[in-house]
């Protein structure tokens, strides 16, 4: 059997984790596979994920301001200025800036990311934090964009932009993190200004319209010839594309110091690119569950034994994975230390 041959072994297993968030053209020949994406199995699988999100936010309606909803069903996100009260967020931020805490980092291009997980652990010495995490108005919104009924994994997060001269971070080129709806959310602690690496989103680009969905055809059928990232299943966009979709250019996010923004990153976004060195700190969420499941909820992270510390649990894991060969944790333990002191590199 050659090695072509015997690769094909994995079919099962391939044609299984279509109904998974599985999104590599390259890691599965099924997915990447020319004929079937020419024949509809990736729009196919953009089609259903959308639709079932579609009925899991439904359920989740009655939890959130229906302006909300509204700014959502037309943005792809939802952003509120103000979002805590003026005493809170004074709170928190003091509470983020003093208090340290087991940090992970990670490099991409010249960027360096670090994570400080709001496990409970931290919560416990941080209760503004911890009256934020407890919070119904952030916890339904978050639960609502992420069609989920399931606990966001929270952390502190720090970007350290242009730390040195290596190739430009790649959050920094348009892109959709997936095929299916997910979420994330950015409390920020400070102003962000427009020139120094803000948030960038194309208002409306979550909605599978009928000419983005040529567009991901057209994609996943030359998906193999693409570049790292896209090919890997987060594609990224250009300008003319955008056009081409009826898409408006990508809205920067300048935005002052205790603004939320919750965001389906299925839709097009970005890092903007700093014009300089810079430090922005935030709060920020992630949700990211099988899109094909029909249930909100069912959530074996937000069971006791596990709940809240999903965070933890994973960077123990790659460690573990580390120890034993199977490859580099792009995660390094960066010690105990607060969200804002300069980057350790390891
Ligand atoms: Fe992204």
């Amino acid at each position: 059997m050659t090695t072509s041959s015997l690769r094909w072994l994995l079919a099962p297993l391939w044609a299984a984790q279509i109904f998974t968030g599985a999104k590599s053209f390259t890691d599965n020949a099924v997915l990447g596979s020319e004929r079937l994406n020419r024949r509809g199995l990736h729009v196919w699988r953009v089609k259903l994920a959308n639709r079932l999100a579609d009925s899991r936010r439904a359920r989740l309606a009655g939890r959130v301001p229906a302006a909300d909803r509204e700014a959502f069903a037309r943005d792809g996100f939802v952003l509120k200025r103000d979002f805590l009260p003026p005493e809170l967020f004074r709170a928190i931020a003091s509470e983020i800036e003093t208090s340290t805490a087991p940090a992970r980092e990670m490099k991409q291009g010249d960027a360096i990311t670090r994570r400080i997980a709001l496990d409970p652990a931290a919560l416990k010495r941080m209760p503004a934090c911890a009256a934020l995490v407890a919070s119904p108005e952030f916890q339904n919104l978050l639960r609502y964009v992420a069609s989920y009924d399931a606990d966001p994994i929270i952390y502190v997060q720090t970007v350290f932009a242009q730390v040195d001269r290596s190739a430009v971070d790649p959050q920094t080129s348009v892109h959709a993190d997936c095929f299916h709806p997910t979420m994330k959310a950015w409390l920020f602690l400070h102003d962000v200004e427009e020139d120094a690496g803000p948030f960038v989103y194309v208002p409306g680009s979550h909605r599978p319209t009928p000419r983005k969905l040529v567009w991901e055809r057209a994609m996943s059928v030359r998906a193999s010839k693409l570049d790292r990232l896209s090919s890997r299943g987060s594609f990224r966009v250009g300008a003319k594309d955008l056009k081409r979709m009826r898409l408006p250019p990508p809205q920067k996010f300048a935005v002052p110091a205790n603004t939320l923004v919750v965001a389906d990153t299925s839709g097009f976004h970005a890092r903007g690119r700093s014009e300089r060195p810079s430090t922005r700190v935030e709060i920020w969420a992630y949700a990211r569950r099988n899109p094909f499941l029909p249930w909100t909820g069912l959530d074996v992270w937000s069971l006791k034994p596990f709940k809240g510390r999903q965070a933890p649990l994973f960077w123990a894991a790659l460690d573990r994975l580390e120890k034993l060969g199977l490859g580099k944790s792009p995660w390094r333990d960066a010690g105990v230390i607060t969200a804002a002191s300069p980057p350790v590199r390891k």
